[in-house]
């Protein structure tokens, strides 16, 4: 019979000698399990995004296999169970209208389930954010295991990396510099391996939060999905949560304050995506840490990119594990006194203990903190009266003569209007324009597609001119570059100044002065707000309806305003 001593959230489930103690076992030994399994020992829920819809996932069943090798090591009994999936490269409209969603089916299956502890098996850009805020609505220990970049892409005898390629070569094609044939052939040199994106894109980029908010376990974020070492890791990941059950070190111990602070500062040194600002800014609201857009400045306004990757820079994530890793980044921010080093982290020791001796192998990859790589690494939050509550840029994917800029507005109304009309011969613009997408915020799109980083016109691209400002209440993939001003809040579709901007405006951009500022008097902006009205909501039924209803604002990270905060992980009532 199970030990009453060792009294754990499962033991309500598996620990009870009467009919339903009988059900809960009984169907579970129809796998396999034998007796001793349910005697008290932590049970260990593997969370799996596995999908083949999820090509940066779909590699995780192996992983998976990893973890229960060092939970059963530790004396755990684990369970994986699958949440949904979410793939960057197919899903339509986008992912981030489904990260909330997710986050949902991953709180409540554990809540609902004889879990004490649980490992989130992340990868692909949605599942890492979705996965954590999702387990932090529940507050049991728990640790997150990314399943690794991809290796380097190689075509033709150069580094390619992904998305931050596809953009590259699309420009080429466009500018009738590739020809079809070779762009075809480009697509198998970029993903040549299982694993995520290699770049520093958002995938990489959270992979790297995790271990900076220190919910992953060290070198978490950049062993390759293809090296042995990543399933080491994952061995060790199933041996860690069983202690972490043990020594009830919760979620909400490790994903402090300070926490969120030393993943702002980390992002900064990473040259990081700006989707991170989103996901940080949710999962702090579910932790319900006082954490603002504001910090995003401040906390990474003095923080140099230190580390060479694309998109910002020129190597892969393959190249970044051979150099040392995040340890090595965060090693140099700590001796610049920009971390807390007394953050707990998931193995139970302080982070300025995991990495005050992590090693740097080289130099050209992750820069010492007195020669950086790029001085500027943080996320720029400008504000002004094109956006009261916030826009993000990032500086070091900006070209530096377009930080400061004032140009005549060039507007599309929505993602289809630009696409009908930006390579039309006679649209009137020219490199000096600052082209304005409308329409592609949280609402508007819906779910906010990172189609902020717009193509610029063939016709200027032809010029060889390869950036331009572009301004949108849209995302930016973390593969992407160029000086875009993304996630402009209030957002158009909800009302924001965004709505009302119009086709010659004037619109000053000054990153130094964190400054987006439209020149358009008082009255005449008034005068279009009366004349505006809300575009239709999307749906009428079903998730995107719930969705539209109530996502907040990408300033609080575009969590639904009903799943805010924390409720724990009560046992729920029996089922019969
Ligand atoms: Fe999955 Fe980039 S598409 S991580």
């Amino acid at each position: 019979m199970p030990d009453e001593g060792r009294k754990r959230r499962s033991t309500e489930w598996f620990g009870k000698a009467d009919k339903d103690g009988f059900a809960h076992r009984s169907w579970m030994k129809n796998q396999g399990l034998p007796q001793h399994l349910f005697d008290g020992r932590p049970v260990i829920g593997i969370c799996n995004t596995w999908s083949e819809l999820t090509p940066c996932n779909a590699h995780f069943r192996v992983i998976a296999e990893r973890v229960k090798r060092g939970v059963y090591e530790a004396g755990g009994f684990p369970l994986e169970f699958p949440v949904m999936s979410l793939g960057e490269t197919l899903m339509r409209p986008t992912t981030m209208m489904f990260r909330n969603l997710a986050s949902m089916d991953v709180e409540e299956s554990i809540r609902a389930n004889p879990i004490d502890g649980v490992v989130l098996l992340v990868g692909c850009d949605k599942t890492t954010p979705a996965l954590l805020m999702g387990a932090a609505s529940c507050d049991l220990p728990a640790i997150a295991l990314s399943g690794g970049p991809m290796l380097n892409g190689r075509y033709r005898g150069e580094q390619i990396g992904s998305g931050t390629h596809v953009w590259k070569f699309d420009a080429m094609v466009k500018a009738g510099e590739m020809s079809m044939q070779d762009f075809m052939d480009a697509e198998a040199s970029m993903s040549r391996s299982i694993g995520h994106c290699m770049t520093m894109g958002t995938a990489s980029t959270m992979a790297s939060m995790v271990e900076a908010l220190g919910m992953g376990l060290p070198t978490n974020a950049a062993i390759p999905a293809a090296d042995s070492r990543r399933n080491t890791l994952a061995h060790l990941v199933g041996r860690r949560i069983v202690e972490m059950v043990e020594e009830d070190l919760r979620m909400s111990k490790v994903l402090t304050r300070g926490a969120f602070e030393n993943a702002v500062r980390a992002n900064g040194a990473i040259g990081g995506s700006t989707n991170a600002v989103i996901h940080l800014l949710a999962l702090a609201g579910r932790m319900g840490v006082h954490f603002t857009l504001d910090d995003w400045d401040r906390l990474g306004r003095n923080v140099p990119c230190l580390v060479n990757l694309m998109p910002s820079g020129q190597y892969l994530m393959e190249d970044f594990y051979y150099a040392g890793g995040l340890p090595a980044v965060l090693r140099e921010l700590g001796e610049q006194g920009l971390l807390d080093k007394g953050a707990m982290t998931v193995n139970g020791r302080a982070i300025w203990d995991n990495v005050a001796d992590a090693p740097c192998y080289e130099r050209e990859v992750i820069h010492a903190f007195d020669q950086p790589f790029k001085p500027h690494g943080g996320i720029a939050v400008l504000r002004g009266n094109l956006a009261p509550s916030g826009a993000v840029l990032k500086p070091s994917a900006a070209s530096p003569e377009l930080m400061t800029h004032r140009g005549r507005a060039v507007v599309f109304e929505d993602i289809d209007h630009y696409r009908a009309r930006v390579d039309d011969p006679d649209l009137d613009i020219d490199p000096s324009c600052v082209m304005v997408l409308k329409n592609c915020g949280p609402k508007g799109y819906p779910g906010m597609a990172e189609v902020g980083n717009m193509a610029l016109p063939q016709k200027i691209l032809k010029q060889g001119v390869t950036d331009m400002v572009r301004i949108s209440d849209a995302r930016m993939s973390g593969t992407a570059y160029g000086t875009v001003v993304l996630h402009v809040t209030p957002e158009a579709a909800a009302g924001g100044p965004l709505a009302l901007v119009q086709d010659g405006d004037m619109i000053a951009l000054d990153v130094e002065g964190r400054s987006l500022q439209l020149d358009v008097g008082e009255e005449e902006l008034a005068r279009r707000r009366d004349a505006w009205s809300a575009p239709p909501p999307p749906s009428a039924r079903g998730w995107a309806q719930l969705y539209h209803r109530h996502v907040n604002q990408a300033d609080l990270g575009c969590d639904l305003d009903f799943l805010v905060g924390s409720s724990g992980a009560p046992v729920p009532r029996e089922n019969h």
